[in-house]
């Protein structure tokens, strides 16, 4: 398939793999990469410019394809090293980054004079047009069934997909609740260039993270995540367990006085206990709706093969067969 987004990262398949922390490893963005979609490594789950190039490097030996960097900018008191970790994007070669958070706009320069491409992740078009202005080449608009961070405005991507269309000149793909053939074709219709997914790669063979955790996605239905964090301005989707569960209990009780500080054990420290521990009840992580999508463990390759092939389905057989 040629979208717009295959051409403007050298992909076979409008499918990219967001950044997700303690689980895009080199294995998995390789995976994704080798499968013909854009495969990302989280660059904050390494945190060090010297870990990031390891694992960029890690990567490279796995694959010769394209593939990219998630960089998420958060409000932080001692930020991570990000000029650090940006000079060795570039100095690897590296030519895509997934930027999240805020605004990346100080970082822009240096990563267009080394010839990356910058695909920015956000919830609201208000926030894909600031990013057009600012020179990033597609944007990934996350509609409120994301896993990870919805924003605060709530809108799902059957309204927020279109609206972005309307607004934007550079292309943009579809994340959040993103699954299968449906999805992709249903995210083009409504203007989008291809999909981005989070929670469906988790659930998958070649993800480096424990089977406790693809068990629990496997095993969730699209009732079972919850948002917190709402009234800290800091909105969540999550898996609901039960430390989720005495979380939502102190929002209730502290309501608009919660601090973060109050909800530390529930959310600090979780992803290593989840991810590489297995213990998917050792606090808050993201998870989207989708998981009440997910019923199998597929390889990346089988199911990225899947969606291309169903994807090509759909249109010949159900959409021109219905004009
Ligand atoms: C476990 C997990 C961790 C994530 N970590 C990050 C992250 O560190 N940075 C980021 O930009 N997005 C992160 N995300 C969001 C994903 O990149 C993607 O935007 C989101 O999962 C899309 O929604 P979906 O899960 O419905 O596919 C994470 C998502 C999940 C499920």
């Amino acid at each position: 398939m040629k979208t717009q987004i295959t051409e403007l990262f050298g992909i076979e398949h409008p499918i990219i793999q967001g950044g997700m922390h303690y689980v895009g490893f080199a294995e998995l963005a390789a995976a994704v990469s080798n499968a013909g979609g854009l495969g990302i490594i989280t660059g904050l789950t390494q945190g060090t410019p010297e870990k990031l190039d390891a694992e960029i490097k890690k990567c490279q030996e796995l694959t010769d394809k394209p593939f990219g960097v998630n960089l998420t900018f958060l409000p932080s008191l001692t930020p991570p090293d990000y000029p650090g970790l940006i000079e060795v994007i570039i100095n690897n070669g590296v030519k895509v980054v997934e930027t999240a958070g805020r605004n990346p706009a100080v970082y822009m320069p240096a990563m267009k004079d080394a010839g990356i491409k910058v695909i920015h992740k956000c919830t609201s078009v208000r926030h894909s047009i600031k990013a057009q202005d600012i020179g990033c080449d597609a944007v990934s608009v996350d509609g409120f069934e994301c896993g990870g961070h919805p924003g605060e405005d709530d809108i799902p991507n059957f309204i927020l997909l279109p609206r972005a269309a309307d607004e934007l000149d550079i292309p943009f793909v579809a994340s959040g609740g993103m699954a299968d053939a449906r999805s992709l074709i249903a995210a083009m219709a409504l203007g989008a260039e291809g999909m981005n997914m989070g929670t469906r790669f988790i659930a998958t063979q070649d993800a480096p993270v424990h089977q406790n955790v693809k068990e629990a996605i496997v095993n969730a239905s699209e009732l079972d995540t919850r948002l917190i964090m709402r009234s800290l301005t800091n909105t969540e989707r999550v898996l609901n367990n039960p430390a989720v569960e005495s979380l939502m209990a102190k929002e209730k009780a502290y309501g608009d006085e919660l601090k973060f500080e109050d909800i530390i054990d529930e959310v600090a420290g979780v992803y290593p206990k989840v991810m590489m521990d297995g213990e998917p009840e050792a606090g808050a992580w993201s998870c989207g709706m989708v998981a009440g999508l997910v019923s199998d463990i597929p390889t990346v390759k089988e199911l990225i093969d899947r969606i291309m092939a169903e994807a090509e389905e759909i249109v010949a057989s159900k959409l021109q067969k219905a004009i």
